[in-house]
């Protein structure tokens, strides 16, 4: 009876600990909600690192392929030269220029809006990646549509 008991304790406690230990995000077939973004940076640009994690963070899977030179990214994927910040980023089709809020992203992929894409140009302090302290830069992230035509897509630390 003893090492009954003993053995129902051992299964107890090493049952949570084995589903602890497995890798359930690495080996669990990826749910189609899940949106794969890839995102060209800098090999040294430390904010990109930044936003890459605040895109993981929520949800996101990253490919992040690091370039030597951005400015062939920018001319492929025709990021209007106003709008340049320092990573681009693209996913399901539509080009994510500079530190664009995952939030504003998840929105522009359910609604599947004809555009080109978002940006945010330069790099507003407070925007994520961009954080330094309690420092809040005001900022839009702009919708592009496929003529160009820019408009505000959303407002942060208004
Ligand atoms: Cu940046
Ligand atoms: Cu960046």
């Amino acid at each position: 009876m003893k090492s009954i008991v003993a053995g129902l304790v051992v299964w107890l406690v090493s049952v949570p600990v084995a589903f602890a230990q497995s890798p359930v995000s690495e080996s669990a077939p990826r749910s189609e909600a899940v949106p794969e973004i890839t995102v060209y940076k800098s090999p040294t640009c430390g904010c990109c690192k930044k936003w890459i994690s605040h895109l993981r963070q929520n949800g996101f899977h990253v490919v992040a392929q690091d370039v030597i030179s951005m400015g062939p990214v920018k001319q492929k994927y025709a990021v209007p030269q106003m709008l340049r910040s320092c990573h681009t980023a693209v996913v399901n089709g539509y080009v994510i220029e500079g530190h664009v809020p995952a939030a504003d992203i998840r929105r522009l992929l359910k609604s599947r809006p004809p555009l080109w894409g978002l940006a945010v140009p330069g790099m507003p302090i407070g925007s994520p990646g961009m954080e330094q302290g309690n420092q809040r830069q005001p900022y839009g992230v702009l919708s592009v549509d496929r003529n160009g035509q820019v408009d505000v897509f959303s407002l942060h630390n208004q």
